[in-house]
């Protein structure tokens, strides 16, 4: 009788861990966005600093290089451009985080996207 209901519990802490797994957060996708309108939004946000298509300017690295795209992961840029890079001119663009922009994690997945489809 104990027994059984030892294994019941078990059963009953494994089905909600099952359900609580598959109901989490989605995992935050670094470059699953839309290229074109990661576009849109670099050029409105970023491109200033960056240039166009990343070609990089005094005030901003370049972001298109093959080495750079090729040494540096998808999250990688995500964060540096969701948290900025502090004690530079790199401010946050994410949503809460201080900063002028203000973007969603999806519009960061765009951009994340876009500067992706830049190399070559
Ligand atoms: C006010 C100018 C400015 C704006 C606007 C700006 N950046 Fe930057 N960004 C910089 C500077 C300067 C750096 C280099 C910081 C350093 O010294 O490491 C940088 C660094 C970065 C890096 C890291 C590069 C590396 O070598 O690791 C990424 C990625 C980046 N910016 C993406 C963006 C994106 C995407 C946007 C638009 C949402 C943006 N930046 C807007 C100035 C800017």
């Amino acid at each position: 009788m104990r027994r059984k209901f030892l294994a019941g519990t078990i059963l009953a802490i494994l089905v909600l861990g099952a359900v609580a797994y598959a109901m989490r957060e989605p995992e935050p996708s670094f470059n699953s966005g839309d290229t074109a309108k990661g576009k849109e939004l670099y050029d409105v946000y970023c491109a200033a600093c960056h240039g166009l298509e990343g070609k990089g300017k005094p005030t901003g690295s370049a972001l298109n290089t093959p080495e750079y795209l090729k040494n540096t992961s998808d999250e990688q840029i995500w964060n540096a451009t969701a948290y900025g890079i502090p004690g530079t001119t790199m401010g946050p663009a994410l949503k809460g985080q201080g900063g002028v922009k203000q973007l969603s994690e999806r519009e960061i997945s765009h951009i994340v996207a876009y500067l992706r489809s830049l190399q070559k």
